[in-house]
């Protein structure tokens, strides 16, 4: 769409208030190991198995819950691997056809950043990523081979939407959202919660043809630099004092995912809003000894989405949120706040349970 200038500091658009904007919400994950192979599917949990720090009991199958018992089965989860890739892949290329069918002018990727772009310099609550273009070579540092078998040095290309960021920028700093924005990278040209979002929704590479606007929301909080927000062993899980400050409170992501629905209804686009990450992370689960995820914290909040009770999840607990290892789910928040707004019921969700591939998975469609 043209037509838009700067004007005073906010975007004037022609046709803005005509309210023409219409938005699809999805839900999906960006889960590294679905970009490897297959026999590399339960890594997470052979590292943590492997950890000097883990009790005893918990190394073999008979410490473990009887669903995680099953689900390792004979084969160290071999065909348990296969399983959720074809589970996985399924949902992504249904998001992908509704993606098509719905053929949004761009895609805004609600996703955390792990200590990838956003380091010691600078952590911001929420940034939008006003690029004018993406350029990411995601196998360079990638051990192992990938699921494409593709080359190190292949190269990705998606266009941005620097209009339709600093739209979304100028509107919710009107709505007292006190949002960052960045016109170029830091230190990492696109983590990977978007990038292996970009790459999955691509699952056949037939290409990705829209642009993106990548959204950071910083769940990570406590644990972004001083776990480096990833994986840690027992020994080096960080104290209290070395704990950051928290992230954004759920309710708090619940209602910026709120405004941008206002804010892009009003707009003369077509924007699909996406929400990537797993679920309950067993790496941020310490009652769990790292093991695996909390599944029934997942469930509850599960249900709570099918019936469309939108308000207990803005009522969640950062607290609650921390102790079941979802803090990824600050990035759910933001969609669910949207689908309220919009006063959107769920046309259709998946729930794929895991107790050994680190963190179970939602896929959740909200058609216009
Ligand atoms: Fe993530």
């Amino acid at each position: 769409m043209t037509g838009f200038s700067i004007y005073a500091g906010t975007l004037i658009g022609e046709k803005e208030e005509n309210g023409m904007g219409e938005i699809l919400g999805v839900g999906v994950t960006h889960y590294p190991p679905l970009s490897g192979r297959d026999e590399n599917m339960a890594s997470i949990l052979k590292r943590v198995l492997q950890d000097p720090d883990l009790p005893e009991q918990y190394r073999r199958p008979e410490g473990w819950p009887e669903p995680r018992r099953q689900e390792y089965g004979v084969d160290e989860g071999g065909s348990a691997a296969l399983r959720h890739r074809e589970a996985l892949v399924t949902g992504f290329r249904k998001a992908r056809r509704l993606l098509d069918d719905f053929a949004p002018d761009f895609v805004v990727i609600w996703g955390d950043d792990q200590y990838e772009n956003f380091k010691e310099d600078i952590i911001p609550p929420f940034c939008v990523l006003a690029y004018e273009s993406i350029e990411h070579r995601p196998w360079e540092e990638h051990r192992g081979a990938n699921a494409w078998d593709e080359p190190k040095d292949k190269t990705f290309v998606y266009k941005g939407h620097r209009t339709a960021a600093k739209y979304l920028a100028t509107h919710l700093l009107e709505e007292g959202f006190d949002l960052s924005y960045a016109y170029k990278p830091l230190h990492h040209p696109l983590g990977h919660a978007f990038m292996n979002t970009l790459l999955f929704m691509d699952y056949d590479r037939q290409g990705f043809p829209y642009p993106v606007v990548p959204f950071q929301v910083n769940c990570y909080g406590r644990r972004v630099i001083s776990q480096y927000g990833g994986v840690a062993s027992f020994a080096n899980l960080p104290t209290d004092d070395r704990l950051d400050p928290p992230s954004p409170p759920p309710w708090r992501c619940f209602d910026l995912g709120k405004a941008c629905a206002r804010v892009l209804s009003r707009s003369p686009w077509r924007v699909a809003v996406i929400a990537s990450s797993s679920w309950s992370h067993a790496f941020l689960t310490p009652k769990h000894h790292l093991l695996y995820p909390d599944v029934e914290a997942d469930r509850a909040l599960y249900e709570k989405l099918r019936g469309s009770d939108y308000q207990a999840w803005r009522q969640t607990p950062l607290a609650a949120l921390e102790e079941s290892g979802q803090q990824e789910m600050l990035n759910w928040m933001c969609l669910v706040g949207a689908m309220a707004e919009l006063g959107r019921q769920p046309d259709e969700t998946e729930f794929i349970q895991t107790y050994i591939f680190n963190s179970s998975k939602c896929f959740a469609f909200f058609r216009p």
